[in-house]
């Protein structure tokens, strides 16, 4: 009888590497290795498809999801301000739904039933593959190795996958966990989970020490239309090819780390640093130029969702109801989003230092001081006369003396 095929979400590291063959023995399936490129650092693709292949899998393919990420995720992250907790830019969480679309994809295409991933049991990669392969396709079943297995330590696995054939590692690994994308990069793990220890100076690749940047800092307009940001400098380009420029210019001036204590969909709180130049330049650019193009009430409301957007995707819950409601609200909002915003980075800092769009709220006429004024003073009167009636009546109810 054939075996069973199952589709693995690989990345060529020692856990998925070693689950290639952990499949094969203990599962007796054929493995149909997926490498996903997504923008991380590792550019070179082919021996990590082709290592699969070594460890016995039946079938290894990288895939270019980059425009995609870009085009369909990303564009959705600077439209919602996405940011967890308000600070995280969530660059895993968008990448996972995106990723498991295409192992739904492979695995119909391949005739597997099932489709399995490298996470552990604590994190919040877990939720997201499995909760976003269910709702594209739920008959399809989960395998999670690292879940299952006792190869308790590192030191354990490597020693299993030396006697199983599986190729370790032979420079010494950073003993931090690491994942990157196009949208930034998170580093945790090692002396970091002591939460009083600093973040010692070689977990960051993406951005220049803000102390080392230069002293006269840079420059850069960012040119959007309806929400997305199309041009850099005055030179339009795809999303992709921008991020990717945003990237090295906020990172060379030393603009994108964050250290934080998140709350993990699972309960627990965790310590995670970031690098993320271009997710935090664009998203705050992007703001500005809401600031000045959507009126008070459609902002305010704006925020809110915002933050329901970051945490539902944060939480896996990308292919959802809610996720495309907020959406819609989003596609009418940023109709309106078009216009430039230069902002201004200096040795890790990032200033708006300029801003005008195609069709501002801000009206000189009225904002100014100057002679050119057409606001009429006199109006006020009666608008306070109005404003403060309830409150008028509330004090006089409550009798002299009775306020605090
Ligand atoms: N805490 C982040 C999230 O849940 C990143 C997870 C992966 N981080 C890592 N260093 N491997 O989205």
């Amino acid at each position: 009888m054939a075996k069973e095929k199952v589709v693995l979400a690989y990345s060529g590291g020692l856990d998925t590497s070693v689950i290639v063959k952990w499949l094969q023995l203990e599962k007796d399936m054929d493995v149909v290795a997926i490498c996903g490129n997504v923008g991380q650092d590792e550019r070179d693709l082919e021996p990590i498809r082709q290592k699969a292949l070594d460890i016995g899998a039946v079938q290894s393919e990288a895939v270019d999801m980059r425009e995609e990420y870009a085009q369909d995720f990303l564009t959705r992250a600077i439209a919602a301000n996405a940011l967890y907790e308000g600070v995280y830019p969530l660059l895993s969480a968008l990448s996972r739904p995106l990723i498991s679309k295409h192992l739904v994809d492979i695995a119909h295409a391949t005739g597997a039933r099932y489709i399995a991933h490298g996470c552990t049991g604590k994190g919040n990669d877990q939720v997201r593959f499995e909760t976003s392969i269910k709702a594209l396709d739920p008959t399809l079943e989960l395998v999670a190795p690292v879940r299952e297995w006792d190869l308790g330590s590192r030191e354990e696995e490597m020693e299993w996958a030396e006697a199983n054939g599986v190729p370790v590692p032979t420079t010494k690994s950073k003993p931090y966990s690491i994942d990157d994308n196009l949208w930034g990069r998170a580093i945790e793990c090692g002396v970091l989970e002591d939460t009083w220890n600093s973040p010692p100076s070689d977990i960051w690749t993406m951005t220049v020490d803000p102390q080392a940047a230069p002293h006269e800092g840079e420059e850069v307009v960012i040119g959007f239309t309806a929400g997305v940001p199309t041009s850099i400098n005055g030179k339009e380009m795809p999303l992709l090819d921008l991020i990717i420029e945003a990237n090295a210019i906020a990172g060379r001036n030393g603009y994108g780390r964050l250290d934080m204590i998140e709350d993990r969909v699972v309960g627990i709180k965790s310590r995670e640093c970031y690098e993320c130049p271009a997710a935090l330049l664009l998203i705050n650019a992007h703001k500005n130029l809401e600031m000045l193009t959507l009126s008070a009430e459609v902002l305010k409301e704006k925020q809110n969702l915002d933050l329901k957007w970051a945490d539902l995707v944060y939480r896996g819950l990308w292919y959802s109801q809610a996720r495309e409601a907020i959406d819609a609200y989003n596609a009418y909002t940023q109709a309106h989003v078009t216009g430039e915003v230069r902002m201004k980075l200096c040795c890790g800092s990032l200033f708006m230092d300029g801003i005008r769009a195609e069709a501002p709220l801000y009206d000189y006429n009225l904002a100014t001081y100057d002679e050119s004024d057409t606001f009429e003073h006199a109006q006020s009167e009666g608008f306070i006369y109005v404003h403060s009636l309830p409150h008028i009546t509330w004090s006089r109810q409550q009798g002299p003396g009775s306020r605090q």
